[in-house]
């Protein structure tokens, strides 16, 4: 290893032209205006390894963090800057620091879609089902990740997690009015709809889309059983309590099959096999 030490770069937070900077905690990250100082090395590192910032400090302080290049962090209280180029955020190019020879990409924030597959309870713990949880155990910032809404047991697709508070706001709020689509694998054709169902309980499913669609329009991740006779896909509007399910029972069928294709703008890459995560670039609000 490379003996040079950093001193740290400690004191005031500044921004070098066209470096961008952030924090944890504050005002909304998402906007590109907002400039703040760059986290501690400490910090980031403790959120990265999942330790308190006490056990990062610790590390720091053994002399076992350096850079890529092989130079030791001294200093906890150390500044990142990151590298980033022209119109990069920090989530593009984050800091990658060596914790004992391996490499250790400090992100700030983290966005991860799942394709949760059938049989995976969404839940951070769960003491009978494995959890869609320890599906993305590898995923950035992973001790921090919330799921934004769920999907039932027997529901297949599209799952976000993410770091971000707010935009699991924007993406879940009901005023927000995010359209969810599902393709449903069915057991019978389902009566046309008339515009306006209530079901079960009262509710009234808002749906923008319902129609019934074939086999070479399936989703790669709907599963279809034998038993099924009819494929569709259905886009609602919010989200209530197995809202899918008791739609098609409430339209005359049963769902055999479902699986989430997309939520809001983001949609289930065909190619993503079940029980796999990428991670996305967190969208900048739009402008109200
Ligand atoms: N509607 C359902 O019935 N189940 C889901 O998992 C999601 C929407």
């Amino acid at each position: 290893m490379n003996a040079t030490t950093h001193t740290g770069k400690t004191g005031q937070a500044r921004a070098a032209p066209g470096v961008h900077i952030e924090q944890r905690d504050g005002p909304d990250l998402s906007n590109p205006g907002y400039m703040s100082p760059v986290p501690r090395l400490t910090e980031l590192l403790a959120r990265n390894l999942g330790v308190s910032k006490t056990a990062a400090a610790r590390l720091i302080e053994a002399g076992r963090v350096c850079d890529t290049s092989g130079s030791i962090f001294a200093d906890r209280r150390t500044l990142l800057d990151g590298d980033q180029g022209d119109g990069a955020t920090p989530q593009d190019v984050p800091p990658v620091v060596m914790v004992d020879g391996k490499t250790v990409t400090l992100w700030s924030r983290a966005l991860i879609l799942l394709h949760k597959p059938v049989g995976v309870v969404t839940a951070l713990r769960d003491p009978l089902h494995l959890t869609a949880y320890d599906l993305i155990s590898e995923a950035p910032l992973f001790h921090e990740l919330r799921a934004v809404g769920r999907l039932d047991l027997e529901t297949s697709g599209l799952l976000l997690w993410t770091t971000e508070g707010a935009l699991v706001q924007r993406l879940t709020h009901p005023k927000r009015r995010v359209p969810r689509t599902y393709q449903a694998a069915l057991a019978r054709p389902f009566r046309p709809f008339q515009g306006d169902l209530v079901l079960d309980d009262g509710h009234r499913p808002e749906v923008a889309d319902l129609r019934p669609i074939s086999r070479g329009e399936a989703h790669p991740g709907l599963i279809i059983p034998p038993a099924a006779s009819t494929l569709a896909t259905v886009t609602i509007v919010g989200g209530a309590y197995h809202e899918v399910r008791r739609l098609f029972a409430a339209l005359g069928s049963h769902v055999l099959g479902l699986c989430r294709t997309s939520f809001g703008d983001f949609t289930l890459p065909p190619e993503l096999p079940a029980g796999d995560w990428r991670r996305l670039l967190i969208p900048i609000p739009a402008a109200r």
